[in-house]
């Protein structure tokens, strides 16, 4: 095994043999928080085993405790909580009363952590090869004069093409799959023993999902790591993990091996996360709590699993911290009415934009769209374009492909009133360029977007704030929690914007 922890401090460890007993142990773990409310009990007496090269997944809806119990192993609680009773062994060492400095070493070094956000793990200015090199010369894996080929050697490793490129690159200039495997090359840059991995999948489309997984599961079974997988997927816990352990409300219900789990679901609520699990052949009604479904509440859409449309009558309940939904945009196929692609070629990968044409009314068609993306491309300069630049000031004529990067490759599109449109295609195809140019947050290279008559492409994005414009298009984003204040309230948040 490569990084040793100091014996001095390593308990059981001190000698070079193997620990006896599994690798993570945590005992009756309660946690708590201090909050105006008062205490708040996020974890509550909590039993979990990880042996040696097992991978244990935690389930849950959103707010059950999952994060909290995984924060608490690495001991990264925010300074509001504590472990109010339980004890955690990790390789022997008794993690609640570790020091800080010890818990430092072990963090990284025996025991790291990938989240669901890989851009916000990583700095956004500095290189992508550069900041694994920083992981290996900080950990001593690589010296100044072989880190390179070393960072090379790991980009291969967790299948990043092109790595001598991508080397170079920048955060922004990866996709969100491609951000994740950078994130897990530092990860896994000094081979911890424990890879606690929080939702590492949830941002990404299902095919980018599988390869990820694929990987982690492929990389750590090679090196005999241990892995705690969370998510509130329990199929992709399910097909990924040895075990798997059910939480609630910060309790756990229901722990068997992921096959029995999901074969035969002893727990209620194991039963509910299974319902909610998106699998080709369930609708979106089954998602909908026992109850509902039998008030009529769904009766049958037009489109078999597709959500009643807007004033179709279904009243969208409200939510507390639920279940329902969260996973229906999990990406299983849905049938779709009518596919149109509009546009010329779609971008490196497909990008499609689909209309439920036999839904719009025929008397809309002959109004003007509301919003009419003609053409839009947007590029950028690849790695190493300032060359290819200055090759062309001295007269030689670089191919023009060579130095730039088409991320949105003239895409034509148009939403009438009262329309919904989606825009589908794997992580990387440009949906989100596509729709931040649309928003007017970047500019276009070229290309032209009306909207309700008025040419918004003619509005440079420095000044779109402030047009009036501005509050007739709305964007809902990916991670609510960084789309609001931490400091607002939530009455507060939803005033600001009225009040401005
Ligand atoms: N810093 C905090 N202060 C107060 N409560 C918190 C804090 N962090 C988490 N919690 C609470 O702990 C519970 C479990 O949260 P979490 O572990 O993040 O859930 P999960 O990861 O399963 O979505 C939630 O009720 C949440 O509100
Ligand atoms: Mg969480």
């Amino acid at each position: 095994m490569h990084g040793v922890i100091d014996p001095a401090t390593a308990g059981t460890l001190a000698t070079s043999e193997e620990p006896r007993g599994p690798l993570l142990q945590v005992r009756n773990l309660t946690v708590e928080f201090a909050t105006r409310n008062g205490l708040v009990k996020a974890v509550k007496n909590v039993n979990l085993t990880v042996a040696k090269g097992e991978t244990l997944g935690i389930v849950g809806e959103s707010g059950s405790g999952k994060s909290v119990t995984s924060y608490t192993v690495m001991r990264i609680l925010d300074r509001a909580g504590r472990i109010a009773e339980g004890s955690i062994a990790f390789s022997g060492i008794d993690i609640a009363h570790a020091g800080e400095k010890q818990m430092r070493d072990l963090r990284g070094r025996e025991m790291s952590m990938i989240f669901q956000n890989p851009r916000a793990a990583l700095n956004p200015i500095r290189k992508v090869g550069h900041q694994i090199g920083d992981v290996l010369l900080h950990h001593l894996q690589a010296d100044p004069r072989n880190v390179k080929e070393k960072v090379i050697e790991i980009l291969n490793q967790v299948r990043i093409a092109r790595p001598e490129e991508r080397y170079h690159a920048y955060p922004f200039e990866l996709s969100g799959g491609m951000c994740q495997r950078i994130v897990i090359a530092l990860a896994l840059a000094c081979r911890p023993q424990l890879m606690i991995a929080d939702e590492p999948t949830t941002g990404l489309d299902v095919t980018t999902q599988k390869a990820v997984m694929d990987l982690v599961t492929e990389l750590t079974r090679a090196r005999g790591m241990s892995t705690l997988l969370i998510t509130h997927d329990l199929g992709l816990a399910a097909a990924y993990c040895d075990t798997v352990m059910v939480m609630e409300k910060g309790e756990v219900v229901e722990t068997a091996p992921a096959e029995q789990i999901f074969r035969n679901p002893q727990h209620p609520y194991t039963r509910k996360l299974m319902r909610a699990t998106p699998r080709p052949g369930i609708s979106l009604r089954d998602l909908l709590p026992e109850e509902a479904q039998t008030q009529g509440l769904a009766q049958a859409s037009p489109l078999p699993n597709l959500p009643p449309q807007a004033g179709e009558g279904a009243p969208v309940a409200p939510v507390e911290d639920g279940l329902p939904g969260a996973d229906i945009s999990a990406g299983h196929p849905l049938p779709l009415a009518g596919e149109g692609r509009e546009g010329a070629a779609a971008p490196a990968a497909e990008l499609s934009s689909v209309t439920k044409g036999a839904a719009v009314p025929e008397a809309d068609k002959t109004l003007q769209p509301l919003l009419k993306v003609e053409n839009l491309v947007k590029e950028y300069p690849r790695q190493g374009a300032p060359i290819a630049f200055l090759a062309s000031l001295f007269g030689k004529k670089p191919a023009k492909e060579d130095g730039i990067f088409r991320a949105v490759d003239g895409i034509s599109f148009e939403v009438r009133k009262g329309e919904s449109v989606g825009l589908v295609g794997e992580s990387g195809c440009g949906k989100s360029t596509t729709s931040t140019i649309v928003m007017r947050l970047i500019d276009a290279t070229s290309g032209r977007i009306t909207f309700d008559g008025e040419d918004l492409s003619a509005i440079p994005a420095k000044s779109f704030a402030h047009h009036p414009m501005r509050k007739r298009i709305q964007m809902v984003f990916q991670d609510p929690t960084e789309s609001l204040n931490p400091r607002y309230t939530a009455a507060r948040a939803i005033a600001d914007p009225l009040l401005r």
